[in-house]
């Protein structure tokens, strides 16, 4: 998506050796019409799919699903993360480790939000290592929902998240912008014409 693409040109920050600090429009600060147009570009994209349901994970991936739930008129739903490890009936769970952060969250979803009728469309703000869509597969996986594809605003091809989400069985992963290398700084984004 170029109008993506412009902006992580223009303010994103390359930090390190691999991160990407997008805090002024996507991470912290959030673009309201920049956050619209990706929800509008990921409806267009799985407008076939029959999605019934969203599902995202707190904090950043909020945004990007609210824009996507409201260009396909279906409900939002995220996973909370919390450190507490106690299981309740009610609620379908996943840990979550971030090799970033180098921790583990556990994520929870209430079974009322989530049932065997869903076809549910994931949607996240970065995929990395892809810790965090598989983690919101085992969650669609224990609804006996149906995934019919993962949304990501920002992926780092360098990185092994793909090959992890389609290892694990994910099918339809589309990223609106997709890095193949940060270079002296600067953001190279993966050609779609010479793919
Ligand atoms: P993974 O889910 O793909 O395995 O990613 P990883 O564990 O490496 O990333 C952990 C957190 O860091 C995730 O956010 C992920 O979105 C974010 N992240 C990964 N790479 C980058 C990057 O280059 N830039 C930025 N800005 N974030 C990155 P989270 O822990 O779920 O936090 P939240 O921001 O959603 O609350
Ligand atoms: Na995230
Ligand atoms: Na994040």
């Amino acid at each position: 998506m170029k109008e993506l693409e412009k902006r992580i040109q223009a303010d994103g920050r390359v930090l390190g050796k691999n991160i990407l600090k997008v805090d002024s429009f996507l991470n912290h600060q959030i673009d309201p019409q920049l956050m619209q147009d990706m929800g509008k570009e990921f409806a267009r994209f799985f407008a076939d799919e029959g999605v019934t349901k969203i599902l995202t994970i707190e904090a950043s991936g909020i945004a990007p699903a609210v824009m996507a739930g409201l260009a396909l008129d279906v409900p939002v739903v995220f996973g909370r993360k919390s450190k507490s490890q106690i299981l309740t009936d009610d609620a379908l769970t996943a840990d979550v480790y971030s090799y970033t952060k180098q921790t583990t969250n556990q994520i929870r979803v209430d079974k009322r939000f989530l049932t065997a009728d869903d076809r549910v469309l994931l949607i996240d703000d970065f995929l990395a290592n892809g810790q965090a869509l598989l983690g919101l597969k085992a969650i669609a996986d224990q609804a006996n929902a149906s995934i019919v594809g993962s949304g990501i605003v920002i992926e780092k091809a360098f990185q092994q998240g793909r090959q992890n989400a389609l290892d694990a069985g994910l099918t339809n992963v589309h990223s609106l912008a997709r890095i193949a290398a940060f270079e002296d700084g600067q953001v190279l984004f993966v050609n779609e014409e010479t793919e």
